[in-house]
């Protein structure tokens, strides 16, 4: 507890603070300082036109942010805050270009750790009306769902007053689901765990499916991938990485890196596999996609950019 007053306090002083949520870990400036937010793009080495989700107490927070909030919003708001899903809304005037890349959009989310849930009331009590936060890796690189990862990536590009906060392992594994909410219907940008079905029944619309014109690095062709090559479906061979569902066997020199037994379990240690490639110095990961629907098309989406990029 001492260490979140310290870090809400590290935030309003501009300082940058990681913080653990149920999705990965972000890394967060006061979403109203410029100088702060501008930080994260240099820690990251991210494009500074490219926009951040900001994290708030609780859905009431949504009407600093965001103006013209459609009623299928406040449904998903209502059915899934706090948790991993974005809405991308109409911002308001508190939303500057410095987060939203310039566009004329915000994105919002209320996560559900307590540890964030903590840090983002604490923050308030000091002022703050919300934490810009990407995901604490650097720039195309896997998302951290450990502390320790979020020290591995950033480390080097942290100050002595900016802090890493220690919430555990990260529950879900991959980033929130974002759903554009600026047109008639929900579109979904960042397929995540709150999937289509969900969406569709908390809203009782149909999913817009036309290709967005909104900027979503997530949506790079080749974003989240580790050093080793990512290779799809393929049968691996002697000192290949391998991850595949718990029903398959490992064939003989082959290191396996998981055997998740379900689909959450797949995106649970996603991630952490491709980290853990990387500290074996494995060459190749080979990766056997889920075929499901709901999350499976979420894991789908990360393995098929990380493949990309090799
Ligand atoms: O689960 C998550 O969403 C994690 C945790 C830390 O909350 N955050 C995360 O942030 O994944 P990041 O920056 O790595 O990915 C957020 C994506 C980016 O691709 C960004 O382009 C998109 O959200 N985004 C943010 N604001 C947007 C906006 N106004 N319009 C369109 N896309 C937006
Ligand atoms: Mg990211």
């Amino acid at each position: 507890m001492n260490d979140i007053l310290a870090a809400a306090s590290a935030l309003k002083n501009g300082k940058l603070v990681a913080f653990p949520t149920e999705t990965v870990y972000g890394l967060g400036a006061d979403a109203q300082s410029q100088e702060a937010v501008s930080r994260i793009y240099l820690a990251k080495g991210r494009p500074a036109d490219h926009p951040l989700i900001v994290h708030i107490p609780t859905k009431e927070q949504m009407t600093d942010w965001a103006i013209e909030i459609p009623e299928f919003a406040n449904a998903l708001a209502n059915a899934f805050w706090p948790g991993p899903m974005t809405l991308i809304l109409q911002r308001s005037e508190f939303a500057k270009d410095f987060v939203t890349g310039g566009q004329d959009s915000v994105g919002l989310r209320v996560p559900n750790h307590f540890a964030a849930l903590e840090l983002l009331a604490e923050f308030a009590k000091l002022g703050g009306r919300g934490i810009a936060a990407p995901s604490a890796n650097r720039f195309g690189k896997v998302s951290p769902t450990t502390a320790q990862a979020v020290k591995d990536e950033l480390g080097n590009y942290l100050g002595s007053e900016d802090v890493i906060l220690d919430g555990g392992f990260a529950e879900v594994g991959i980033e929130s689901t974002i759903i554009d909410c600026t047109g008639e219907a929900p579109k979904i940008l960042r397929p995540g765990s709150i999937t289509i079905e969900m969406i569709e029944k908390t809203t009782g619309l149909e999913l817009d499916q036309a290709v967005s014109s909104l900027r979503v690095s997530g949506s790079l062709e080749n974003h989240y991938s580790p050093n080793a090559k990512v290779v799809l479906d393929q049968p691996p061979v002697a000192g290949d990485g391998f991850i595949a569902m718990s029903n398959v066997e490992t064939p003989v020199g082959v290191v396996r890196l998981a055997a998740p037994a379900t689909e959450g379990e797949y995106a649970q240690f996603l991630y952490k596999c491709l980290r853990e490639a990387d500290e074996k110095s494995l060459s190749r990961v080979v990766a056997w996609q889920p075929t499901g629907s709901g999350i499976a098309i979420a894991i789908r989406d990360r393995l098929q950019r990380a493949s990309n990029a090799s």
